[in-house]
């Protein structure tokens, strides 16, 4: 497992994007291309207007690699379904502070378990809504597309908030990582980067590039 720190940067495909008939081959030419982790969107149909997969795929996935798995819960209850995932062979996993639970709670039990613990903006969510709990977190995700689907365009707006995040990881003493989520390719990349962001979330720029390691170092040094 490799965590790193968060002044390296990190691309992690998002296996969303990947070719669902064949996901064992999907993940090693990811692994083959030079992806640092792993980012997996598990979606409920109702916390989002999509349905993707659930702890099947993420222990699908472990059992067969050692990357990094970054689980994305794009669900209501995350706390419901949390052991599962943690069962499942996640490295970290990211609940959105919009969700229906205790996320103080949650984001407690993902450390318990020795996991690394993330929590997720949607653009709309101000930066306000995750300060309490700055200090207990291993990743922000700042979303730069509205959750549900990939191949959206990446909203620059989010860029402000990135910039605050740092501001106040400083003011904290904290050291979590800030990870973007949509829409990212090198330039968009690059953008993210001056504001602040080190973890590069790519789902349609990196699966579907006609050369996907091309496509990995290009959002990695853009
Ligand atoms: C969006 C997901 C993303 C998505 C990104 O709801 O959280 O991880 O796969 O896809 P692209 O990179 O294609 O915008
Ligand atoms: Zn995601």
């Amino acid at each position: 497992m490799i965590a790193r720190t968060f002044r390296d940067r990190v691309v992690a495909p998002s296996l969303l994007a990947a070719d669902f008939s064949k996901i064992g081959s999907e993940v090693s030419r990811a692994i083959h291309a030079g992806a640092d982790w792993l980012h997996l969107d598990v979606m409920d149909g109702h916390f989002v207007d999509n349905i993707s997969f659930g702890p099947a795929m993420v222990k699908t996935v472990h059992e067969c690699n050692d990357i990094f798995l970054d689980v994305h819960l794009m669900i209501s209850k995350p706390d419901h379904y949390l052991e599962r995932f943690i069962a499942a062979g996640s490295d970290l996993i990211s609940v959105h502070v919009e969700a229906d639970h205790d996320v103080a709670e949650t984001l407690k039990r993902i450390r318990r378990a020795g996991l690394l613990a993330g929590l997720v903006l949607n653009p709309a969510t101000p930066l306000s809504a995750a300060e309490p709990y700055l200090r207990d977190i291993d990743l922000l995700l700042c979303m730069t597309v509205v959750p549900g689907f990939g191949g959206q365009a990446f909203m620059p707006e989010v860029l402000e908030k990135i910039s605050h995040a740092v501001t106040l990881r400083e003011k904290y003493g904290a050291s979590f990582h800030i990870e973007v989520d949509g829409g990212i390719h090198a330039q968009t990349a690059k953008l993210c980067y001056t504001a602040g962001a080190n973890v590069m979330v790519a789902g349609s720029s990196t699966f579907q590039a006609i050369d996907m390691s091309a496509a990995i170092h290009s959002i990695r040094n853009p």
